[in-house]
């Protein structure tokens, strides 16, 4: 095992999380990178791993968690994105999920997680859900959530995950 190398692997269906590695790997020294790109097999050799995630009903998507169910004796550094937001106890649920994928052997060694906007297409079908009288109570709360998602990850969720990083 490489322990003087970090690699970065992520899964991102619609950009934002690569955005977060994009950040990771650009505050990290160049010379230290094993590897930097989509989650792969086999798994790069370095110690240190910096994982990044989107969320999938609740947890981490699936790709990400069979990721980490394989890892044994690594340093972890996890981090994803989430379409729902506004509450750090909302991500820390999710971060539990995903760590109770992780074998013991391992040490988390950092965390992040923010808001990701979401596909047009998800908005579209709240709004017809809506039109129906018998919608969900929190439907108005689901449009208003997907609003907010739009700008994120923006510069600010940026430069917090950069200043935990270094
Ligand atoms: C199939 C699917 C399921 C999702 N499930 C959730 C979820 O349970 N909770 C949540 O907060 N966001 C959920 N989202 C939103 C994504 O996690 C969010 O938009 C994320 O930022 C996407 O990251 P990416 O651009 O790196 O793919 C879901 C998105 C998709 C496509």
């Amino acid at each position: 095992m490489k322990t003087d190398q970090y690699s970065i692997l992520f899964s991102s269906l619609t950009g934002n999380t690569k955005k977060l590695a994009d950040a990771i790997h650009e505050t990290l020294p160049e010379e230290g990178c094993e590897y930097f790109g989509a989650i792969k097999t086999p798994v790069p050799s370095s110690e240190l791993l910096y994982i990044g995630f989107w969320t999938d009903k609740g947890n981490a998507d699936n790709e990400t968690l069979t990721l980490l169910s394989t890892l044994k004796n690594r340093r972890i550094f996890l981090f994803g994105t989430a379409g729902f937001g506004g509450s750090d106890a909302y991500f820390q649920k999710i971060l539990g999920n995903v760590k109770s994928a992780i074998d013991s052997s391992n040490t988390i060694v950092g965390e992040y997680m923010c808001q990701g906007k979401m596909p047009q297409s998800v908005r579209e079908r709240y709004v017809k859900m809506k039109e129906n009288p018998e919608h969900p109570d929190n439907i108005d709360t689901l449009i208003e959530n997907f609003d907010k998602a739009l700008s994120h990850p923006d510069a600010d969720d940026m430069e917090r995950l950069k200043n935990i990083i270094i």
